[in-house]
């Protein structure tokens, strides 16, 4: 299996949730009726699916190893780019959290809060996945050595053999695809 397409598959994953969460949105900007605690399942596949399960590979398989062996330019990617937006995601989904719990509590304008976080965490996504997708990774495809590469391959298998085992695939593929079927793929 080779991990770095793999990863790029996760992405179109990823996009089609963040799909879902901007038509949540749109709902909620038009006034339309919003099942709120729907937003703990979508913060639950961010966590758990797009970054333990996919952010997890790149930090602890891709990126470390472009760091060690290619020099300054890969650490100021890493460590500057990806690795901060990586945490940035990781603050949105905390203040959407926040934001739900609130209004399910009954604070109306929480709802601000709501859209503005998780808009904002779809546009840094994109943001992201493009910029790993059309430069990044073809960058760690071109200059890492082959035994890093094959290394990052055997690893990743084992990583995904384990969260098999755990059911993470499955569950959280099903979960985009029950989303889909209530709101739409972004094709539509
Ligand atoms: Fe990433
Ligand atoms: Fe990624």
């Amino acid at each position: 299996m080779n991990c770095i397409d793999l990863m790029v598959e996760e992405h179109v994953h990823i996009k089609r949730m963040l799909a879902v969460i901007r038509k949540y949105c749109y709902k909620i900007l038009k006034g339309e009726k919003v099942q709120y605690e729907d937003f703990f399942k979508i913060i639950d596949f961010v966590r758990n699916y797009a970054d333990k399960h996919h952010h997890g590979k790149e930090e602890s398989m891709l990126f470390n190893r472009m760091m060690e062996e290619l020099g300054p330019t890969a650490e100021k990617l890493v460590r500057h780019g990806m690795n901060v937006e990586h945490d940035l995601g990781r603050l949105h989904m905390q203040e959407l959290e926040a934001a739900v719990k609130r209004v399910l509590d009954g604070d109306d304008e929480a709802r601000l809060d709501v859209i503005a976080n998780a808009i904002s965490y779809t546009h840094l996504l994109h943001r992201h996945i493009a910029k790993e997708d059309d430069v990044v990774y073809k960058y760690a495809e071109r200059s890492l050595s082959k035994e890093t590469l094959d290394r990052i391959d055997l690893e990743g298998e084992k990583f995904e053999k384990d969260a098999k085992a755990e059911g993470i695939q499955d569950r959280y593929l099903a979960m985009v695809d029950e989303f889909e079927a209530k709101v739409g793929s972004y094709s539509n």
